[in-house]
């Protein structure tokens, strides 16, 4: 058989061949593999000679040898002495191929209920309005640099090997000092969790605290990220419509179950900007005490406030007692850095532990041990008293730039914090349209809509943080001319 059967092996090898990928003996090696496990090649059937195969595929005869090596090494093939090299015989290829009405991969129920959030993400892209994204090259980079040298010269051992799921202590030293300090967080370094971003926070939360069908309240509109990972964890998601002031306790008091769970963000809400008065956050408390709410303080872009000293936050009016308080480094550093923090009521820490080892174990070292440096050597502090400053006028510049060339078209939801503005059409059009149009045009910008639950809001969200003033006025420019 050997001449002739060579040509079937043509066949097999020329589509590897064309991918160009690996060296000839990989290609080889890869096509005849693939004839095995497809049937091609029976269980038992006899191959060509490997002089044979080589003159046939125009190869070298030691590649033609050393691939037929590594496929009887690794069970593949079978060689006899005198008879030659066969297709090993007890290979069960029929096990891995499709059965014959193949459907598609049945998902579980909780992860068929997740929304498809990845596929919302806006591209890495830095266009005028990116959401949310900080000043990146405002960052000093070079000063992270030389704390990344130090720390792992320092302690090499502590940070290359397995770490802790509660976080590095020293970041959690530095955290539970700099939260009591700027946010009058009540926290201890045992009740401050490090996790991969406030998104593993919340979902981790809503995995601890819910069961699948336990209702947790939102707010409408309200960020989508916090949606999603309590309709991940299978929860019933009843939205509170905000108004002026923010989240209303009173609708929280007429739901009928109470929920297991709110989750709201009163320093400055997302995406509108207001900001939860006092008379708000006590009835919420008294209110989540009275029947047993747990309420979760997403504080996203706490450090930016414009109008004045940063906001006391609502966990520390409750002496953290039913709020778990969500922090990121997203906004205030870099989103890269991929940290974030919780701090928990005590009884919650050992179940939430419990989650965080078996999600991902814990978080890097290395990075968590330059930014305990950073916070403890007084630089967060310094770099956020510097971005106010620079995001104080680039939000100015924004609010001018709308004023002077879109005032016909958009009002500007007055909000005196954050890295971003909302605008809501005066006409009240379709604003996925008009985001779409948009970003056609070269600006990312999400639509109002999007945050919505049962609402119509009608509007732009519009970054403004890592766009120098020139560069604000001129997308303000080109995006008005795409509306008109
Ligand atoms: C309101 C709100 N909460 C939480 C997050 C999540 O931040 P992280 O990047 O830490 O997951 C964001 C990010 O955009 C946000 O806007």
């Amino acid at each position: 058989m050997a001449r002739r059967a060579a040509g079937r092996f043509v066949g097999w090898f020329r589509p590897v061949r064309n991918t160009g990928s690996g060296t000839l003996q990989d290609q080889l090696y890869t096509a005849i593999r693939r004839a095995v496990l497809g049937g091609e090649l029976a269980a038992g059937e006899r191959l060509p000679s490997s002089r044979a195969l080589a003159s046939d595929l125009g190869l070298g005869r030691n590649t033609v040898v050393a691939a037929v090596e590594r496929l009887t090494a690794e069970g593949y093939l079978t060689s006899r002495r005198g008879a030659g090299l066969f297709v090993a015989a007890d290979l069960p290829v029929e096990d891995l191929r499709p059965p014959a009405d193949s459907r598609p991969p049945i998902l579980s129920r909780r992860s068929a209920a997740a929304p498809d959030l990845h596929a919302e993400r806006e591209p890495a892209l830095l266009r005028p309005f990116a959401l949310g994204t900080a000043s990146l090259d405002a960052f000093p980079l070079e000063l992270w640099r030389r704390l990344a040298v130090q720390t792992l010269r320092r302690r090499p051992g502590d940070l290359l090997g397995y770490g802790d799921p509660r976080g590095l202590p020293a970041l959690r030293q530095a955290l539970a000092t700099y939260l009591a300090d700027s946010r009058g967080v009540v926290c201890s370094p045992e009740t401050v969790m490090i996790v991969s971003g406030a998104q593993q926070a919340l979902d981790l939360i809503a995995r601890l605290l819910l069961d699948p069908g336990d209702v947790a309240a939102v707010e409408d509109p309200g960020y989508a990220g916090a949606r999603d990972a309590l309709a991940s964890a299978g929860a019933r998601l009843v939205p509170v419509a905000v108004d002026n002031q923010g989240f209303d306790p009173a609708i929280l008091a007429g739901l009928s179950p109470a929920p297991k769970l709110a989750m709201l963000t009163p320093s400055h809400q997302f995406p509108l900007g207001m900001t939860l008065p006092a008379s708000r956050r006590l009835a919420l408390l008294a209110e989540a005490r009275s029947r047993g709410i747990w309420i979760v303080e997403d504080d996203y872009d706490c450090e930016y406030r414009y109008g004045g000293p940063p906001l006391q936050a609502l966990q520390g009016l409750d002496g953290g007692e039913r709020v778990l308080y969500v922090g990121t480094f997203s906004k205030v550093l870099f989103p890269g850095l991929r940290l974030g923090y919780v701090v928990l009521p005590e009884p919650l820490v050992d179940g939430f532990l419990r989650l965080k080892t078996a999600a991902d174990g814990f978080a890097p070292g290395w990075p968590q041990a330059i930014l305990a440096e950073f916070i403890a050597q007084g630089y967060l502090a310094q770099h956020i008293r510097r971005m106010r400053v620079l995001y104080r006028r680039r939000r100015s510049a924004l609010l001018t730039a709308i004023e002077r060339h879109a005032g016909d078209l958009l009002v500007p939801r007055l909000s005196e914090a954050g890295l971003h503005l909302t605008v809501e059409f005066r006409d009240g059009r379709d604003d996925k349209k008009a985001s779409r149009a948009l970003q056609e045009a070269g600006l990312t910008v999400g639509p109002l809509s999007r945050y919505a639950v049962a609402r119509g809001l009608s509007g732009l969200l519009l970054g403004f943080a890592a766009f120098p003033e020139a560069e604000l006025e001129a997308a303000v420019q080109r995006l008005v001319s795409v509306l008109r």
